[in-house]
């Protein structure tokens, strides 16, 4: 039985590539190991910038998810509320996460207070080199009082490169199985 069941997997990447498909590889992996796994792709959701009225702070530390912009948010704050672990995937742009991702971190201000405890982990790829990609996931738990799992950096360009990474596979296997575990 795994100790983390519902398990939220977010795609930052504005493609279709390395990131995404170290994402829904892992996602295979928390499948197998009989965890509840739901991917959302940033870049096919209706997810607007996050306009800084701090409305959503009305709600306190109980705050639900009542963001003043209605849009593709507003379906996945109970699914973020409802989870034990998230896991962020993202590339990495100009050393750090990619602006998608960051707009979603921004609008879980929103839900934030009531994130504390859940697990999280990262997923990072870049060409050369990730740079703070990693450490700005791990900043976002460390805000937000959650409990870092661990996190897989690759190394990759084109699309489906991170595909053929060898090790690579294996590498996710294992943080599947911190999350899960
Ligand atoms: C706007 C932009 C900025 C990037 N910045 C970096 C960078 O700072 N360092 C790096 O090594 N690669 C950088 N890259 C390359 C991407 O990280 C790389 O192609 C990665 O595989 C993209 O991940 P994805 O396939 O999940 O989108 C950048 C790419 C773009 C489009």
């Amino acid at each position: 039985m795994v100790k983390a069941k519902k398990i939220i997997g977010i795609g930052g990447s504005p493609r279709r590539g390395n990131s995404e498909w170290m994402l829904t590889t892992l996602g295979a992996k928390l499948t197998q190991l009989g965890a509840d796994v739901e991917i959302l792709l940033l870049r096919k959701m209706d997810i607007k910038m996050c306009r800084g009225c701090l409305a959503c702070e009305k709600g306190g530390k109980e705050r639900q998810g009542d963001c003043a912009i209605k849009d593709g948010m507003a379906a996945i704050y109970p699914k973020l509320l409802a989870a034990d672990a998230i896991v962020l995937a993202t590339p990495g742009y100009m050393g750090m996460l990619s602006g998608l991702l960051k707009n979603f971190l921004d609008r879980t201000c929103a839900v934030w207070p009531r994130l504390a405890g859940k697990r999280l982990a990262g997923l990072a790829v870049a060409e050369e080199d990730t740079f703070q990609t990693m450490d700005n996931l791990k900043s976002y738990g460390k805000l937000l009082k959650m409990r870092w799992v661990g996190g897989v950096k690759a190394l990759a360009k084109n699309p489906t490169d991170a595909s053929r990474i060898h090790g690579l596979e294996k590498r996710l296997k294992q943080l599947a199985k911190k999350i899960a575990g």
